[in-house]
């Protein structure tokens, strides 16, 4: 195991009717909001009306800024910055998934800060101060309302960017399973993907006896596997979106990754996707991965036989481990397909012309590799997308 820090500050707020706290909760931290959503789901379902009057009663002034869309773009972050400058705002009032709350943070960081706040995403600065953001979750996804990332999408040059940096968690988190019953089965069943996607970006790691968090993750796997079939039956199955939910924040607040060096390449290929054409970032981690899992797992077999037996109870090939191997991936493969998701490109319109440019913007280290399990080179990850096809 590696030597570690772990912090995770976030307060989780968790239950029905939660969302009625929202106005108590923000009082601690600030006296001005902005509150900031997507593209209206929230109104439809009574949510907005509610955050509203829960902040009203707590004599709260606020702003608002909705119309952020999937893939969060810059300019309306930037449009944020502006509204809270000119408005003295104190505290960052996200409502929705991650895309909202990304945006969130990314105005969070900007507000204080003199100089452009793509900056930060491209890696010139990085940011030193931040606003108080707060969170009421709507979907089971990406674990932004804990973890200490944002991941914006500059539309200017159709790139997308993630920072890490501990300012970006969330002060508290208000998750509420009723609010998620809502959510059509295709974005359940990519945020599923996503959920799986960040427990497999640790899981898949070369560092030897880290026993404890990789039953954390089989165990966070096996209740995703579980879970996800029943929302899909059953939309309104309060336990089975509970599970699911925590599951969601337990994957990403990086508990999962202590003593680990994680991987990431999946995730940095498919943010190229959706730069590209806009794919739900679930649906893209659904073709990325199991692309990847074949194409690396030759590098650790017994690790990948790990996950054959113990998240997809694979029985092992006689004296065939690439064979169990290739099992676990298939079985992972054939369980996305099952809840709805593409597993190839040309499902998402994405084509072997995109490629070069898809290699090429992937975000990389300073060696230039992409990924830590296997450091892979841009012909590798060429290799990758063919995989994928
Ligand atoms: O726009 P609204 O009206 O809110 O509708 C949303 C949107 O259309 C809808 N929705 C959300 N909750 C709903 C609902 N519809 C009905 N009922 C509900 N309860 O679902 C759609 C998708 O929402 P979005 O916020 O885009 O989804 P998600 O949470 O998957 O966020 C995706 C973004 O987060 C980034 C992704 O790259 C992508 O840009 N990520 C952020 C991470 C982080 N900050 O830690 C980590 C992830 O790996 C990821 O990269
Ligand atoms: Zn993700």
């Amino acid at each position: 195991m590696q030597d570690f820090r772990f912090q995770s500050p976030t307060t989780i707020i968790f239950g029905k009717n939660t969302q009625c706290d929202v106005g108590q909760e923000t009082k601690k931290y600030g006296k001005k909001v902005l509150l900031h959503y997507g593209k209206g789901h929230i109104k439809k379902t009574g949510l907005y009306q509610q955050v509203v009057d829960s902040l009203k009663e707590a004599g709260i002034d606020f702003v608002e800024l909705g119309g952020v869309c999937p893939n969060p773009r810059l300019s309306l972050v930037r449009e944020g910055i502006e509204l809270c400058r000119r408005q003295g705002v104190d505290f960052i009032l996200a409502v929705g998934g991650g895309s909202a709350i990304d945006s969130a943070k990314a105005i969070a960081i900007g507000v204080p800060y003199d100089g452009d706040v793509w900056d930060f995403y491209s890696g010139k600065e990085y940011p030193k101060k931040t606003l108080p953001v707060g969170v009421v979750l709507t979907i089971p996804a990406t674990g932004s309302e804990a973890s200490n990332s944002s991941v914006i999408t500059n539309e200017e040059n159709k790139t997308k960017r993630g920072i890490v940096n501990n300012f970006l968690r969330p002060v508290f988190a208000i998750m509420n399973p009723e609010l998620t019953i809502t959510l059509p089965p295709y974005q359940t069943a990519c945020g599923a993907a996503d959920i799986m996607a960040h427990v497999m970006e640790r899981y898949f790691t070369r560092v030897q006896n880290v026993e404890l968090t990789d039953r954390l993750c089989e165990s966070t796997l096996k209740t995703l596997i579980n879970n996800t079939p029943v929302v899909l039956s059953r939309p309104d199955d309060y336990n089975a979106r509970a599970e699911i939910m925590w599951a969601g924040t337990l994957a990403h607040n990086d508990v999962l990754s202590t003593g680990r060096i994680s991987d990431w390449a999946s995730h940095w290929i498919e943010h190229e996707l959706s730069a590209i054409n806009d794919v739900a970032h679930g649906a893209g981690l659904a073709i990325i991965f199991p692309a990847w899992m074949k194409y690396v797992y030759r590098h650790d077999v017994t690790r990948f036989v790990q996950f054959a037996v113990r998240v997809w109870n694979v029985e092992q090939a006689f004296n065939d481990p690439e064979k169990t191997a290739r099992d676990g991936i298939d079985s992972l493969e054939v369980f996305f397909r099952s809840i709805g998701l593409p597993t190839r490109l040309y499902e998402i319109d994405i084509t072997k012309n995109d490629f070069d440019r898809i290699v090429e913007n992937c975000m990389r280290y300073d060696d230039n590799t992409v990924g830590q399990f296997v450091k892979l080179s841009d012909e590798d990850i060429y290799h990758i997308l063919k995989l994928a096809e």
